[in-house]
Protein backbone atom coordinates (compact mmCIF):
# COMPACT_ATOMS: atom_id res chain seq x y z
CA UNK A 1 0.00 0.00 0.00
CA UNK A 2 1.73 3.29 -1.03
CA UNK A 3 1.25 5.81 1.72
CA UNK A 4 1.09 9.82 1.42
CA UNK A 5 2.41 11.23 4.72
CA UNK A 6 5.98 10.77 5.29
CA UNK A 7 5.25 10.23 9.02
CA UNK A 8 3.00 6.96 7.94
CA UNK A 9 5.71 6.28 5.62
CA UNK A 10 8.32 6.43 8.73
CA UNK A 11 6.07 3.57 10.76
CA UNK A 12 4.99 1.19 8.56
CA UNK A 13 6.57 1.84 4.81
CA UNK A 14 8.52 -1.47 4.40
CA UNK A 15 6.97 -3.91 6.50
CA UNK A 16 6.13 -6.99 5.34
CA UNK A 17 3.17 -8.21 6.58
CA UNK A 18 2.93 -11.99 4.88
CA UNK A 19 5.52 -12.48 8.20
CA UNK A 20 3.73 -15.73 9.78
CA UNK A 21 3.48 -14.68 13.20
CA UNK A 22 1.89 -11.33 12.70
CA UNK A 23 4.69 -9.70 14.73
CA UNK A 24 4.28 -6.12 15.15
CA UNK A 25 7.48 -5.52 14.71
CA UNK A 26 10.36 -6.75 11.70
CA UNK A 27 11.70 -10.20 12.95
CA UNK A 28 15.84 -9.83 13.27
CA UNK A 29 16.54 -12.63 10.48
CA UNK A 30 20.52 -13.09 12.31
CA UNK A 31 20.96 -16.09 9.74
CA UNK A 32 24.43 -15.76 7.47
CA UNK A 33 22.13 -18.44 5.32
CA UNK A 34 19.13 -19.29 3.95
CA UNK A 35 18.25 -23.51 3.17
CA UNK A 36 17.69 -23.31 -1.00
CA UNK A 37 14.39 -24.65 -1.80
CA UNK A 38 15.25 -27.97 -2.89
CA UNK A 39 12.56 -28.13 -5.69
CA UNK A 40 13.55 -24.69 -7.44
CA UNK A 41 16.54 -25.69 -9.17
CA UNK A 42 16.97 -21.79 -10.31
CA UNK A 43 18.90 -20.96 -7.18
CA UNK A 44 21.51 -23.39 -7.64
CA UNK A 45 22.59 -21.32 -10.32
CA UNK A 46 23.12 -17.94 -8.75
CA UNK A 47 21.15 -15.70 -7.75
CA UNK A 48 18.14 -16.36 -5.12
CA UNK A 49 14.58 -15.82 -7.63
CA UNK A 50 13.09 -12.33 -5.93
CA UNK A 51 11.66 -12.95 -2.61
CA UNK A 52 13.43 -15.55 -1.77
CA UNK A 53 17.45 -15.75 0.09
CA UNK A 54 20.60 -17.19 -0.46
CA UNK A 55 23.47 -15.20 1.62
CA UNK A 56 22.90 -12.04 3.97
CA UNK A 57 25.67 -10.33 1.94
CA UNK A 58 23.92 -10.48 -1.50
CA UNK A 59 20.33 -9.83 0.88
CA UNK A 60 18.42 -10.40 4.05
CA UNK A 61 15.01 -10.03 4.88
CA UNK A 62 15.43 -7.46 8.04
CA UNK A 63 17.49 -5.47 5.99
CA UNK A 64 15.03 -5.00 3.36
CA UNK A 65 12.51 -3.92 5.17
CA UNK A 66 15.25 -0.54 6.56
CA UNK A 67 15.63 -0.75 2.79
CA UNK A 68 12.21 -0.43 1.58
CA UNK A 69 11.35 2.26 4.18
CA UNK A 70 14.14 4.44 3.13
CA UNK A 71 13.30 4.36 -0.45
CA UNK A 72 9.90 5.15 -0.04
CA UNK A 73 11.00 8.14 2.57
CA UNK A 74 13.17 9.56 -0.13
CA UNK A 75 10.75 8.94 -3.03
CA UNK A 76 13.03 6.08 -4.57
CA UNK A 77 12.25 3.05 -6.01
CA UNK A 78 15.46 1.16 -4.87
CA UNK A 79 17.66 1.30 -1.89
CA UNK A 80 20.97 -0.42 -0.99
CA UNK A 81 21.97 -0.07 2.96
CA UNK A 82 25.90 -0.64 3.69
CA UNK A 83 27.58 -1.40 7.33
CA UNK A 84 28.69 2.51 7.06
CA UNK A 85 28.01 5.70 5.12
CA UNK A 86 31.60 5.34 3.92
CA UNK A 87 31.35 1.90 2.54
CA UNK A 88 27.68 3.54 0.84
CA UNK A 89 30.06 6.14 -0.62
CA UNK A 90 33.22 4.22 -1.70
CA UNK A 91 30.87 1.54 -3.43
CA UNK A 92 29.17 4.37 -5.25
CA UNK A 93 32.40 5.56 -6.57
CA UNK A 94 33.85 2.16 -7.46
CA UNK A 95 30.76 1.07 -9.18
CA UNK A 96 30.45 3.55 -12.22
CA UNK A 97 34.52 5.39 -12.10
CA UNK A 98 37.00 3.53 -14.36
CA UNK A 99 40.43 4.35 -15.33
CA UNK A 100 40.30 7.71 -17.52
CA UNK A 101 37.31 8.61 -15.93
CA UNK A 102 36.86 12.33 -14.76
CA UNK A 103 34.75 13.09 -11.24
CA UNK A 104 33.75 17.01 -10.36
CA UNK A 105 33.00 17.43 -6.70
CA UNK A 106 32.11 20.44 -4.95
CA UNK A 107 34.95 21.48 -2.62
CA UNK A 108 33.62 21.61 0.84
CA UNK A 109 32.19 17.86 1.63
CA UNK A 110 32.43 15.68 4.66
CA UNK A 111 36.34 15.17 5.13
CA UNK A 112 36.09 11.45 4.87
CA UNK A 113 34.55 11.52 1.24
CA UNK A 114 37.35 14.16 0.70
CA UNK A 115 40.24 12.09 1.63
CA UNK A 116 38.50 8.88 -0.64
CA UNK A 117 39.03 11.48 -3.71
CA UNK A 118 42.00 13.05 -3.12
CA UNK A 119 43.66 9.89 -2.19
CA UNK A 120 42.13 6.47 -3.20
CA UNK A 121 40.73 7.83 -7.42
CA UNK A 122 43.86 9.06 -8.60
CA UNK A 123 45.67 5.83 -7.55
CA UNK A 124 42.73 3.57 -10.00
CA UNK A 125 43.41 6.54 -13.05
CA UNK A 126 40.68 8.68 -12.26
CA UNK A 127 40.53 12.26 -12.50
CA UNK A 128 39.43 14.58 -9.82
CA UNK A 129 38.33 17.77 -10.17
CA UNK A 130 36.28 20.08 -7.37
CA UNK A 131 34.70 22.94 -8.13
CA UNK A 132 33.49 25.89 -5.52
CA UNK A 133 30.41 24.76 -3.62
CA UNK A 134 28.07 27.95 -3.51
CA UNK A 135 29.35 29.24 -7.14
CA UNK A 136 26.26 27.42 -9.30
CA UNK A 137 28.10 28.51 -12.74
CA UNK A 138 31.74 27.69 -12.01
CA UNK A 139 30.78 24.44 -10.62
CA UNK A 140 29.10 23.32 -14.04
CA UNK A 141 31.72 24.83 -15.36
CA UNK A 142 34.16 22.26 -13.89
CA UNK A 143 31.60 19.35 -15.55
CA UNK A 144 34.12 19.02 -19.08
CA UNK A 145 33.89 16.14 -21.10
CA UNK A 146 34.96 12.75 -19.90
CA UNK A 147 33.12 13.98 -16.32
CA UNK A 148 31.37 10.73 -15.20
CA UNK A 149 29.83 11.59 -11.93
CA UNK A 150 28.60 14.86 -10.35
CA UNK A 151 29.63 14.54 -6.41
CA UNK A 152 27.57 16.87 -4.43
CA UNK A 153 26.74 17.15 -0.70
CA UNK A 154 24.23 20.10 0.48
CA UNK A 155 24.28 21.55 3.21
CA UNK A 156 27.72 20.70 3.68
CA UNK A 157 29.78 19.46 6.94
CA UNK A 158 30.23 21.83 8.55
CA UNK A 159 30.03 25.13 6.85
CA UNK A 160 25.90 24.32 5.79
CA UNK A 161 26.49 25.63 2.49
CA UNK A 162 24.15 24.81 -0.29
CA UNK A 163 24.67 23.53 -3.58
CA UNK A 164 21.54 24.69 -5.93
CA UNK A 165 21.68 20.99 -6.78
CA UNK A 166 18.36 20.94 -9.77
CA UNK A 167 20.67 23.45 -11.44
CA UNK A 168 23.63 21.26 -11.22
CA UNK A 169 21.83 17.73 -12.08
CA UNK A 170 20.28 19.62 -15.18
CA UNK A 171 23.78 20.75 -16.72
CA UNK A 172 25.31 17.18 -15.80
CA UNK A 173 22.53 15.42 -17.61
CA UNK A 174 23.16 17.43 -20.50
CA UNK A 175 26.64 16.88 -20.20
CA UNK A 176 26.22 13.00 -20.08
CA UNK A 177 27.25 12.69 -16.43
CA UNK A 178 25.61 11.56 -13.72
CA UNK A 179 24.92 13.33 -10.03
CA UNK A 180 24.98 11.96 -6.85
CA UNK A 181 24.60 13.75 -3.65
CA UNK A 182 25.43 12.93 0.21
CA UNK A 183 21.85 14.05 1.94
CA UNK A 184 23.02 13.01 5.40
CA UNK A 185 22.83 16.70 6.75
CA UNK A 186 18.84 16.92 5.08
CA UNK A 187 17.38 13.76 5.74
CA UNK A 188 14.78 12.96 3.62
CA UNK A 189 12.17 15.00 5.86
CA UNK A 190 13.89 18.46 4.56
CA UNK A 191 14.78 17.51 0.85
CA UNK A 192 14.26 14.75 -1.44
CA UNK A 193 16.39 15.62 -4.30
CA UNK A 194 15.06 12.37 -6.36
CA UNK A 195 12.17 14.72 -7.01
CA UNK A 196 14.79 16.92 -8.24
CA UNK A 197 16.22 15.57 -11.05
CA UNK A 198 19.42 14.07 -9.08
CA UNK A 199 20.43 10.48 -9.72
CA UNK A 200 21.37 8.86 -6.64
CA UNK A 201 21.52 9.87 -3.18
CA UNK A 202 23.86 8.52 -0.34
CA UNK A 203 23.10 9.09 3.62
CA UNK A 204 24.85 8.82 6.68
CA UNK A 205 22.44 6.29 8.11
CA UNK A 206 24.17 6.99 11.35
CA UNK A 207 23.09 10.03 11.38
CA UNK A 208 19.42 11.30 11.53
CA UNK A 209 17.92 8.06 10.14
CA UNK A 210 19.29 5.71 12.46
CA UNK A 211 18.99 9.01 15.58
CA UNK A 212 20.17 7.65 17.99
CA UNK A 213 24.15 6.94 17.88
CA UNK A 214 23.82 3.29 18.51
CA UNK A 215 24.36 1.86 14.59
CA UNK A 216 26.83 2.68 11.72
CA UNK A 217 24.72 2.53 8.62
CA UNK A 218 24.78 3.84 4.77
CA UNK A 219 22.37 4.06 1.97
CA UNK A 220 22.54 4.52 -1.34
CA UNK A 221 18.81 5.20 -3.31
CA UNK A 222 17.57 5.80 -6.86
CA UNK A 223 14.39 6.29 -8.61
CA UNK A 224 14.92 5.59 -12.16
CA UNK A 225 18.80 5.53 -12.41
CA UNK A 226 19.53 1.87 -12.22
CA UNK A 227 21.80 1.55 -9.02
CA UNK A 228 22.52 -2.93 -10.34
CA UNK A 229 26.10 -1.85 -10.13
CA UNK A 230 26.13 -0.40 -6.32
CA UNK A 231 24.50 -3.81 -5.77
CA UNK A 232 27.28 -5.80 -7.08
CA UNK A 233 29.98 -3.57 -5.43
CA UNK A 234 28.41 -4.46 -2.53
CA UNK A 235 28.81 -8.01 -2.64
CA UNK A 236 31.91 -7.58 -3.92
CA UNK A 237 33.45 -5.19 -1.46
CA UNK A 238 31.21 -6.89 1.43
CA UNK A 239 30.20 -3.63 2.87
CA UNK A 240 26.32 -5.52 4.06
CA UNK A 241 24.30 -4.36 6.45
CA UNK A 242 24.04 -6.47 9.50
CA UNK A 243 20.34 -7.27 10.22
CA UNK A 244 20.80 -6.32 14.02
CA UNK A 245 21.88 -2.65 12.92
CA UNK A 246 19.16 -2.86 10.15
CA UNK A 247 16.61 -3.83 12.82
CA UNK A 248 18.03 -0.78 14.89
CA UNK A 249 17.71 1.28 11.97
CA UNK A 250 14.44 0.58 10.81
CA UNK A 251 13.23 1.36 14.73
CA UNK A 252 14.91 4.77 14.77
CA UNK A 253 13.26 5.56 11.72
CA UNK A 254 9.79 5.48 12.75
CA UNK A 255 10.11 8.53 15.30
CA UNK A 256 12.37 10.21 12.44
CA UNK A 257 9.40 13.02 11.52
CA UNK A 258 8.92 13.93 15.29
CA UNK A 259 12.86 14.14 15.51
CA UNK A 260 13.31 16.25 12.70
CA UNK A 261 10.67 18.64 13.78
CA UNK A 262 12.38 19.66 17.20
CA UNK A 263 16.11 19.22 15.65
CA UNK A 264 14.83 21.98 12.90
CA UNK A 265 13.33 24.26 15.59
CA UNK A 266 16.28 23.81 17.93
CA UNK A 267 18.26 24.41 14.81
CA UNK A 268 17.33 27.94 14.19
CA UNK A 269 16.36 28.84 17.65
CA UNK A 270 20.72 28.27 18.40
CA UNK A 271 21.78 29.80 16.06
CA UNK A 272 19.56 32.83 15.87
CA UNK A 273 21.05 33.18 20.38
CA UNK A 274 24.75 32.44 19.18
CA UNK A 275 24.09 35.19 16.46
CA UNK A 276 23.55 37.55 19.21
CA UNK A 277 26.17 36.35 21.43
CA UNK A 278 28.84 39.12 22.33
CA UNK A 279 31.40 36.05 22.45
CA UNK A 280 30.32 34.35 19.16
CA UNK A 281 32.37 35.84 15.62
CA UNK A 282 29.88 34.61 13.45
CA UNK A 283 27.68 31.49 12.87
CA UNK A 284 27.15 29.13 9.55
CA UNK A 285 23.41 27.61 9.71
CA UNK A 286 21.19 28.51 6.33
CA UNK A 287 18.24 29.41 8.17
CA UNK A 288 19.60 32.47 9.28
CA UNK A 289 18.48 35.44 7.83
CA UNK A 290 21.98 36.49 7.43
CA UNK A 291 23.41 33.45 5.59
CA UNK A 292 23.99 34.57 2.46
CA UNK A 293 22.52 31.36 0.66
CA UNK A 294 19.33 32.03 2.59
CA UNK A 295 17.02 32.39 -0.10
CA UNK A 296 18.52 28.95 -1.77
CA UNK A 297 18.00 27.79 1.72
CA UNK A 298 14.19 28.52 1.77
CA UNK A 299 13.63 27.41 -1.87
CA UNK A 300 14.93 23.88 -1.57
CA UNK A 301 14.89 23.45 2.35
CA UNK A 302 12.08 22.64 4.64
CA UNK A 303 14.33 22.78 7.62
CA UNK A 304 17.69 23.18 8.00
CA UNK A 305 18.33 21.04 10.97
CA UNK A 306 20.36 20.89 13.98
CA UNK A 307 24.06 21.21 12.67
CA UNK A 308 25.91 23.93 12.55
CA UNK A 309 29.16 26.00 13.35
CA UNK A 310 30.38 29.07 14.56
CA UNK A 311 33.52 30.88 15.45
CA UNK A 312 34.38 31.83 19.10
CA UNK A 313 36.37 34.87 19.62
CA UNK A 314 39.77 34.59 20.75
CA UNK A 315 40.48 32.14 18.34
CA UNK A 316 41.56 28.11 19.17
CA UNK A 317 42.75 28.39 22.59
CA UNK A 318 39.14 30.37 23.59
CA UNK A 319 37.08 28.07 21.03
CA UNK A 320 39.16 24.84 23.10
CA UNK A 321 37.87 27.02 26.68
CA UNK A 322 34.40 27.12 25.04
CA UNK A 323 34.09 23.41 24.02
CA UNK A 324 35.66 21.82 27.04
CA UNK A 325 33.32 24.29 29.73
CA UNK A 326 30.04 22.76 28.03
CA UNK A 327 28.37 19.79 30.41
CA UNK A 328 24.91 19.57 28.55
CA UNK A 329 26.52 19.10 25.09
CA UNK A 330 28.92 16.04 25.36
CA UNK A 331 32.65 16.92 23.27
CA UNK A 332 32.45 13.86 20.61
CA UNK A 333 32.42 13.97 16.44
CA UNK A 334 29.20 12.52 14.39
CA UNK A 335 25.75 14.42 13.91
CA UNK A 336 21.70 13.50 13.91
CA UNK A 337 21.60 11.93 17.52
CA UNK A 338 19.18 12.67 20.04
CA UNK A 339 21.64 14.04 22.32
CA UNK A 340 23.88 17.27 21.44
CA UNK A 341 27.65 17.06 20.63
CA UNK A 342 30.25 19.15 20.21
CA UNK A 343 33.20 18.95 18.01
CA UNK A 344 36.11 20.76 16.20
CA UNK A 345 36.49 20.38 12.96
CA UNK A 346 39.71 21.19 12.43
CA UNK A 347 40.67 18.11 14.53
CA UNK A 348 38.05 15.85 13.94
CA UNK A 349 36.18 15.27 10.86
CA UNK A 350 38.01 17.61 8.40
CA UNK A 351 41.52 16.65 10.28
CA UNK A 352 42.82 15.01 6.92
CA UNK A 353 42.66 17.77 5.01
CA UNK A 354 45.91 19.83 4.84
CA UNK A 355 45.82 23.13 6.92
CA UNK A 356 45.76 25.15 4.35
CA UNK A 357 42.79 23.99 2.20
CA UNK A 358 40.78 23.69 5.81
CA UNK A 359 41.71 27.48 5.51
CA UNK A 360 40.88 28.07 2.13
CA UNK A 361 37.55 26.58 2.50
CA UNK A 362 36.35 28.53 5.32
CA UNK A 363 37.10 26.05 8.71
CA UNK A 364 39.19 27.65 10.89
CA UNK A 365 41.10 26.48 13.72
CA UNK A 366 38.20 28.77 15.96
CA UNK A 367 35.88 27.00 14.64
CA UNK A 368 33.05 24.88 16.93
CA UNK A 369 30.77 22.39 15.11
CA UNK A 370 27.43 21.70 16.87
CA UNK A 371 24.53 19.05 16.32
CA UNK A 372 21.41 20.02 18.60
CA UNK A 373 19.62 16.97 19.40
CA UNK A 374 15.71 16.99 20.90
CA UNK A 375 16.70 18.48 24.14
CA UNK A 376 14.89 21.73 25.56
CA UNK A 377 16.40 24.29 23.45
CA UNK A 378 16.45 26.20 26.94
CA UNK A 379 18.72 23.81 28.72
CA UNK A 380 21.49 24.11 25.74
CA UNK A 381 20.85 27.68 25.39
CA UNK A 382 22.15 28.27 29.18
CA UNK A 383 24.77 25.46 28.53
CA UNK A 384 26.25 27.20 25.19
CA UNK A 385 25.90 30.78 27.18
CA UNK A 386 28.00 29.43 30.58
CA UNK A 387 30.48 27.65 28.34
CA UNK A 388 31.25 30.88 25.80
CA UNK A 389 31.29 32.99 29.24
CA UNK A 390 34.31 30.91 29.98
CA UNK A 391 35.87 31.40 26.95
CA UNK A 392 36.50 34.76 27.29
CA UNK A 393 38.85 34.71 30.13
C1 LIG B 1 27.93 14.19 5.47
C2 LIG B 1 28.51 12.86 5.82
N1 LIG B 1 28.57 11.90 4.90
C3 LIG B 1 29.10 10.69 5.17
C4 LIG B 1 29.62 10.38 6.41
C5 LIG B 1 30.22 9.03 6.66
O1 LIG B 1 29.33 8.23 7.37
P1 LIG B 1 29.80 7.01 8.31
O2 LIG B 1 30.50 7.60 9.49
O3 LIG B 1 28.50 6.33 8.64
O4 LIG B 1 30.70 6.14 7.51
C6 LIG B 1 29.57 11.36 7.41
C7 LIG B 1 30.14 11.07 8.74
O5 LIG B 1 30.28 11.93 9.58
C8 LIG B 1 29.02 12.63 7.11
O6 LIG B 1 28.96 13.61 8.03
Amino acid sequence: MAYKGMSTKAVHSGERPEIPTGAVNTPIYQSSTFIFPTDDPRTWDGDAPEGTYMYSRKANPTVEVAERKIAELESGKRCLLFSSGMAAISSILTAYLSRGDAIVSQEDIYGGTYGFLRNALPRMGIEVRFGPTADTGALIDAIVPGTKVVWLESPSNPLMRLVDYPEVAKAAHERGAITVIDNTLASPMNQRPLEMGVDIVTESCTKYLGGHSDLLAGAVVSNAFDISAVHDARTSFGGSLDPFASFLLERGMKTLPLRMERHNRNGLEIARFLEDHPAVERVHYPGLESHPQHALAKRLLSGCGGLMSFEVKGGRQAAERAMRSMRLIKMATSLGGVESLVSMPSSTSHRSLPAQERKRLGITDSMLRVSLGIEDAEDLREDLDQALRASQV
